[in-house]
């Protein structure tokens, strides 16, 4: 029998109210809380209300009871208005990608089971609906959540769109290709007699005139695919120069469009076309924070652990969810679901699980050899450095003014992270940039002979520790 649909009852939280109370939040953590974040057992105690309530109603995906909205308003001496609340979106994400067929998802992953990312939504949602923004990027190392997070985002705003297409860049289509194929579908879901032209440039005036009259939303997946391996992060490969003229004219041109794509390196020209004021925006997603990666665990099955280990573990795989998926699996095959043993060997370097190796050393791969030099160095030094640390310490002088533009580069890919004037690395991206290190030496030293392993990359490193 078909299951009639679901009801769902409840509301969630406008940008609006979100903004509201999360105002008045930091208010009151700035005047009693010496300005630090109100932990969730603090907000329930305030609120009266259950954790899980509090979740969703900060997360805004899950409807909560109105009354909970006014117990958490009320907390904070804020009076809830209609302007503050809504009905959430009616039924479940897949369900709502096959609602209306405006909307082609064409090979966009399921994201029915997702946690976090609710000031990530925030964020991003103003850009598409209140800045109007015309050009998005959604940036970080593989697995951090950037495909997920942009069909979170998509299904969330789409009802504000005439049309909505989802691409994905993961084989190397060609521009060409691309434009083809949402021309088409714009073509049908406009109901317009849109003539593809013949030519590039036809192609591209033609979408160009469709984003301008008509408000769309073109999410491009794995734009990385297309960025060259060599040189510098963010240029288009050799052959696909003409996505850069695709980013160039949607950054530059007024339209009531947005397109919104996804990386692990930012485009060349997104660089210079950001900017506080201008529709161009880019956002580096971070990993999840140790109550989110533990729910990712726990829909994998039974683990155990205290919370500080929870937090040493997720912390030491920087809360890459694609990480932690692949360590939920090994913990439950290898230890049965108990985060202490696992944590003893993460905590000795040994334990890096295949998968993860898989990815980073595609990653590995694109680096030039200035850039490499600079991993090795991080992962060598440990702690945080600054440039003119890092500067000093790399071994040849000719490499030396090579280090500020591989620093930048190694933070467009996503590899390097930085806290005020100082950069570092994720622990897990550490262990493996050092173990890489380790057998190149060991490579050297068995290709060359001891005495003759001498290369600048790896065995001057070695010299200085
Ligand atoms: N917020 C999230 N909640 C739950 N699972 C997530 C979340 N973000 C990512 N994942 C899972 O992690 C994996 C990697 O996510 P993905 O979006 O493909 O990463 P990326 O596009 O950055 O490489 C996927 O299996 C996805 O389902
Ligand atoms: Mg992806």
């Amino acid at each position: 029998m078909k299951q009639p649909s679901r009801r769902r009852r409840g509301v969630i939280l406008t940008l609006k109210g979100w903004d509201k109370f999360q105002a008045a939040k930091t208010q009151t953590e700035f005047n009693e809380n010496a300005g630090d974040c109100f932990s969730l057992e603090e907000l329930s105690d305030r609120t009266r209300l259950a954790l899980h309530t509090i979740s969703r109603i900060q997360g805004r995906l899950e409807p909560v009871d109105k009354s909970s909205l006014q117990s958490a308003f009320a907390a904070f001496n804020l009076e809830l208005c209609k302007e503050d609340y809504t009905q959430p979106n009616p039924p479940d994400d897949l369900e709502l990608r096959h609602t209306n067929p405006q909307y082609d998802w064409g090979e966009a992953p399921d994201v029915s089971v997702f946690y976090g990312r609710s000031l990530e939504l925030v964020q991003l949602g103003e850009w598409v609906l209140e800045e109007r923004c015309r050009l998005i990027a959604l940036l970080g190392i593989g697995g951090i959540g950037k495909t997920t997070l942009a069909v979170k985002l998509g299904l969330q705003v789409q009802a504000e769109f005439e049309a909505v297409v989802w691409r994905s860049l993961q084989n190397a289509p060609s521009l060409e290709e691309i434009l083809t194929s949402i021309l088409q579908f714009l073509q049908w879901v406009l109901r317009k007699e849109i003539v593809i032209p013949e030519s590039f440039d036809g192609k591209l005036s033609k979408l160009m005139e469709c984003l301008i009259n008509h408000r769309c939303l073109v999410i491009l997946d794995n734009v990385e695919t297309i960025l060259s391996h060599a040189g510098q992060a963010g240029q288009c490969c050799s052959g696909f120069e003409r996505y850069g003229q695709l980013l160039k004219r949607i950054g530059e041109v007024p339209h009531k469009s947005c397109l919104l794509l996804t990386s692990r390196e930012k485009p060349r020209e997104m660089v210079f076309l950001e900017g506080d004021r201008t529709a161009v925006k880019s956002l580096l997603l971070k990993g999840l924070n140790s109550a989110e990666g533990q729910q990712l665990f726990q829909q994998k099955g039974q683990f155990t652990g205290t919370e500080q280990e929870w937090q040493l573990l997720i912390n030491h795989y920087g809360g890459n969810p694609l990480a932690l998926k692949m360590v939920a699996a090994g913990t439950q095959e290898l230890f049965n679901g108990k985060v202490a043993p696992v944590l003893q060997y993460v905590e000795q370097g040994i334990l890096i699980f295949d998968d993860i190796r898989d990815l980073l050393e595609r990653q590995f791969q694109r680096l030039s050899a200035i850039e490499e030099e600079v991993m090795y160095w991080l992962a060598i030094n440990r702690e945080p450095v600054s440039l003119v640390e890092l500067t000093a310490n790399v071994v040849t002088f000719s490499s030396q003014r090579l280090v500020p533009s591989a620093i930048k580069s190694l933070l467009q890919r996503s590899l390097i992270e930085k806290k005020g004037e100082h950069f570092f690395l994720q622990p897990v991206v550490m262990e493996y940039a050092r173990q890489r290190w380790i057998e190149q030496v060991c490579q050297e030293i068995q290709d060359r002979g001891i005495q003759n392993a001498q290369t600048p990359t790896s065995h001057s490193l070695l010299s200085d520790r």
